[in-house]
């Protein structure tokens, strides 16, 4: 028990400094719990506002994807430079070291893969996303899908958790191969993710009227990089997004399938955090490259 007798006298009241109410940096969840912003404030970076997730989730719907092939000798040394993961709970067991105490965005849902494609999806347990200290859970929806209301009410259970748990929920919008990725797809899919309770958004970005996209989710929304393009190309489509108001990126193939994956990493944190230009950026790539 604390001494009754011989403490110093409290006298550090800061009168007349009103005490601060605090804002938060990232839009749309200003007014969600404590654990979520938390949470939130892992996988963002409070300094830049913005992140650089690691996506090796695409076995799961894909199978052993290049450079998924061993994710042990191929991810593992790339987890150092990401401010987050993105993967599923198997992955993360299988090969993860429980040490590399990075956030996990957890692949949340399941039930797809590339020969039946956006399916009926299932919710995974809160249990064991709680249990593995996720930082996020990721639920896939595809809207105008043929299981749209499900892959939604997926979302929904999910947001329900993240009132319950505080475990931020990451809407990941899937797009059919039947639907076109512009502006008012994805302004829609992400409008949706976020009307329906989503911390923050996964799309992809659109040459025309991406700002827009951004503008009208009420959440930061993070881009896919997609299929692997050349490295410049990345580069650039990474700070196309930055520029039109993404928070970040959550790449997966456009990094661990690079020809150098460590400066790859490198030049996209540059992007993301320090404002870097493509061109500079591909010289950070390239010097890793000499290397
Ligand atoms: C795909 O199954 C996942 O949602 C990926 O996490 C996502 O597409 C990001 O990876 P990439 O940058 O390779 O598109």
């Amino acid at each position: 028990m604390a001494d009754m007798e011989g403490n110093i006298e409290a006298k550090d009241y800061g009168i007349g400094t009103e005490q601060s109410s605090g804002s938060f940096f990232l839009k749309g969840n200003e007014s969600a719990d404590w654990g979520v912003k938390n949470r939130l404030a892992r996988i963002f970076n409070p300094k830049s506002g913005n992140t650089v997730m690691l996506a090796f989730d695409h076995g799961y719907i894909m199978g052993p994807t290049s450079g998924l092939e061993r994710m042990d000798l191929s991810i593992v040394p790339l987890i150092p430079y990401a401010d987050c993961i993105m993967c599923t709970r198997g992955a993360l067991r299988s090969v993860v070291p429980p040490e590399s105490g990075k956030p996990l965005a957890l692949r949340f849902s399941a039930g797809s893969t590339i020969l039946t494609e956006l399916n009926n999806e299932c919710l995974i347990g809160i249990e064991d996303a709680v249990k593995l200290d996720a930082s996020a859970l990721a639920p896939m929806v595809a809207v105008g899908g043929t299981f749209e209301a499900k892959t939604i009410e997926n979302l929904a259970r999910c947001a329900d958790f993240t009132s319950r748990y505080g475990i931020p929920t990451l809407g990941v919008t899937a797009v059919g191969k039947e639907l076109v990725r512009d502006a008012r797809y994805l302004g829609l899919a992400t409008r949706v993710c976020a009307e329906n309770g989503a911390n923050f958004v996964k799309t992809y970005y659109c040459e025309e009227g991406f700002e827009k996209v951004v503008a009208a989710c009420p959440v930061p929304i993070v881009i896919a990089g997609g299929k692997k393009l050349p490295e410049r190309d990345a580069l650039e489509l990474a700070y196309k997004a930055i520029s039109s108001g993404a928070r970040g990126v959550d790449m997966g193939r456009n990094i661990f399938q690079s020809e150098c994956p460590v400066g790859m990493i490198n030049a996209v944190r540059a992007v993301v955090h320090d404002g870097a230009k493509p061109e500079q950026a591909f010289e950070i790539y390239r010097s890793f490259l000499k290397a």
